[in-house]
C-alpha cells in the first residue's frame, strides 16, 4: 500500500487510494504537491515536486524535487524530469526525454569524496505553455523552450527555442515557424 501525502484533502486522498489512480509500484513521496485528477501509470517515482490538475504521468517516469509540472501536461513513459525544471500548462513531453541541470557534472569533489548538493549549482530550464518535446530528446540546462514550440524526436537542445518554432537534430536547429496548419494543432 502506498503512503498518501498528508497535505491532500480527504477527497484527493480517496482518489489517490483508488487503484485506477495510483497503480502498484509507484512511489509518490509525502512532500509531493498534487493537483486534482492527476493520473499515473506504474513505476512512477515522484519526490519534492508539484504536479498540476489533470496531468498524466507515464510509466517509469521520475520527477525530482524542486521540479514543477503544470496543468493538463502529458508526460510519456521513461522520461526523467530533474530538479530545476519548470513545465508550464498544456505541455506534451514524449517518451524517454531527459532534462539536465548540471553542465559540468562530476562524481567527486576536490577532497575525493562523492559530491553533495553543496558542491554544485542547479541550472534551471523552463518549457513554456503548449510546447511539445519529441521522443528521445535531451534538453540541456539553462534552456527556455518557447510557447507552443515543437522539439523534433531525438533532438539535443543546446539553445533556447523561440515560441511557435519547430527545431530538430543534434544540435537542434530551427526547421521552421509553425503556421497552425490542422496537423500542427
Ligand atoms: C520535427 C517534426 C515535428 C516535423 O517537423 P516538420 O517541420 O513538419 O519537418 P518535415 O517532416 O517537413 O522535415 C523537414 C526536414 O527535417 C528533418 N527532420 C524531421 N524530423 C526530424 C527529427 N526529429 N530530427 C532530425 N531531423 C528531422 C526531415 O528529414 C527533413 O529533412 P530534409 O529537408 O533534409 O529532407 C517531426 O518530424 C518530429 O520529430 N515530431 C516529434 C514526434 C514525436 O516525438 N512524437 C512523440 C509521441 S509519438
Amino acid at each position: 500500500m502506498m503512503s498518501v501525502p498528508a497535505h491532500l484533502d480527504s477527497e484527493a486522498k480517496e482518489d489517490l487510494q483508488a487503484p485506477s489512480r495510483v497503480p502498484d509500484f509507484c512511489r509518490i513521496a509525502p512532500d509531493v504537491t498534487l493537483g486534482a485528477n492527476v493520473t499515473f501509470f506504474a513505476f512512477v517515482n515522484l519526490y519534492g515536486c508539484s504536479i498540476g490538475d489533470n496531468s498524466r504521468i507515464g510509466a517509469f517516469v521520475e520527477v525530482q524535487k524542486n521540479a514543477s509540472i503544470g496543468r493538463n501536461v502529458k508526460v510519456s513513459s521513461h522520461t526523467f524530469i530533474c530538479e530545476g525544471v519548470r513545465i508550464e500548462d498544456d505541455v506534451f513531453i514524449g517518451h524517454n526525454v531527459s532534462f539536465i541541470n548540471d553542465k559540468y557534472p562530476r562524481a567527486t569533489s576536490d577532497g575525493g569524496g562523492l559530491q553533495t548538493e553543496d558542491d554544485w549549482t542547479v541550472i534551471s530550464t523552463v518549457v513554456k505553455r503548449g510546447a511539445s518535446i519529441g521522443t528521445g530528446s535531451t534538453i540541456l540546462c539553462g534552456i527556455t523552450v518557447g510557447e507552443s514550440a515543437i522539439v523534433g524526436a531525438g533532438s539535443v537542445v543546446t539553445r533556447d527555442v523561440p515560441p511557435n518554432t519547430i527545431v530538430a537534430g543534434n544540435p537542434a536547429r530551427v526547421l521552421r515557424t509553425i503556421v497552425n496548419a490542422p496537423e500542427e494543432k
